[in-house]
């Protein structure tokens, strides 16, 4: 993640000059402002780890039959309590709701629709490892709000990004012209910027998948990973590392910090599942992250911005990250 030192410029401060230079406009601007004070709130009270009562089940399932842990709810409730003044959102989705939510008495004609995972990596949480939340902003069609309105391809989100609650909170952010990284001033609550502009580098040795999931995968990743796993001395002719997080915000975050390739991709394991991970509100803003730092990320033949939802819940295969890597894996697809 080569990067420019930025000095200590906050997060409403940038918002406010890009606002003025007319590069942002006025809406979006209130509505990230108010997605980055929701994650500050999550912040704050994962940091208490079990000082509070978060750890743990909540004893209940969301839509997906995933049982949601106690930080799932919170942080759900705090991303919509965050959202619901903005004055710019017409409504929400969020993993742990089973259909959107509207927004009430939203009048601007500047009016957007948000995405979140409140809560990314919940299997870390009692283990006091990386998670993070991860957001997408869609323009509102006019009318009134419905799933439908939800379903455009990520091409059209105007924002994304995601917080990582580790060692330090960061926001990394991208209006679809570049990626920043905020890292969380604790001492005056504010995000301060710490990385313009990042980029991954196009070659890695490093790849992430749950090797559990190995028997049930397609021939394109067995090869690939088989390939990587045989080193030296295997075709690719140089070894491999590989790490996984559990928390596809700390993957990516690494992606995009030194480089790398994350695949949680199609298995045959639940077969009616087309993979683990959601179009929505993982991949795609995942997805307009990787692009605008150079990137790629991919189904394992379409671009993952390119494919056309048809829910709000649908799942979809991933692989992302630099682009050598991904270019050969949707290859390796292609001749399967
Ligand atoms: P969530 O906690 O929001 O349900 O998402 C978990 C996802 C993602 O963060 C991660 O990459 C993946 O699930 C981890 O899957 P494994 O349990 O197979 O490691
Ligand atoms: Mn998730
Ligand atoms: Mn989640």
């Amino acid at each position: 993640m080569p990067s420019a030192h930025t000095g200590l410029q906050t997060l409403s401060a940038c918002l406010s000059r890009e606002t003025l230079a007319g590069s942002l406009r006025p809406g979006l601007a209130t509505v990230v402002a108010a997605l980055a004070a929701s994650t500050q709130r999550i912040a704050a009270v994962v940091g208490k780890g079990g000082l509070v009562d978060i750890l743990g089940s909540a004893g209940l399932e969301n839509v997906q039959g995933e049982v949601q842990k106690k930080l799932d709810i919170v942080s759900n409730e705090m991303m919509i309590e965050g959202l619901s003044a903005t004055g710019h959102l017409a409504a929400l989705a969020s993993e742990e709701l089973d259909h959107h939510l509207p927004v009430a008495g939203v009048q601007a004609a500047e009016r957007y629709l948000a995405l979140f995972d409140p809560l990314d990596g919940s299997s870390n949480i009692d283990i006091n490892a990386p998670i993070g939340t991860i957001f997408s902003v869609l323009p509102a069609p006019d009318g009134a709000p419905s799933d439908a309105a939800f379903l455009q391809p990520g091409r059209c989100q105007v924002a994304a990004g995601y917080a990582l609650y580790g060692p330090a909170t960061q926001l990394v952010l991208t209006f679809g012209q570049g990626v920043d990284v905020y890292t969380l001033n604790r001492d005056h609550g504010e995000y301060v910027l710490t990385s313009r502009g990042v980029t991954l580098p196009r070659a890695t040795s490093e790849y992430a998948i749950n090797a559990s999931n190995q028997r049930f995968w397609e021939p394109p990743v067995q090869r690939y990973v088989a390939e990587c796993q045989a080193g030296a001395e295997g075709p690719r002719g140089r070894d491999f590392n590989m790490r996984w997080n559990g928390s596809m915000v700390g993957d990516v975050h690494r992606v995009l910090s030194r480089g790398g390739v994350f695949l949680y991709p199609r298995d045959n394991k639940l077969p009616r599942k087309a993979g683990r991970l959601r179009l929505m509100y993982e991949a795609n803003p995942m997805a307009l992250l990787i692009r605008e730092a150079g990137g790629l990320a991919t189904d394992g033949a379409l671009p993952l911005l390119d494919i056309e939802p048809t829910g709000l819940h649908q799942r979809v295969p991933v692989v992302l990250g630099s682009a050598e890597e991904v270019e050969r894996i949707v290859r390796y697809h292609a001749d399967a």
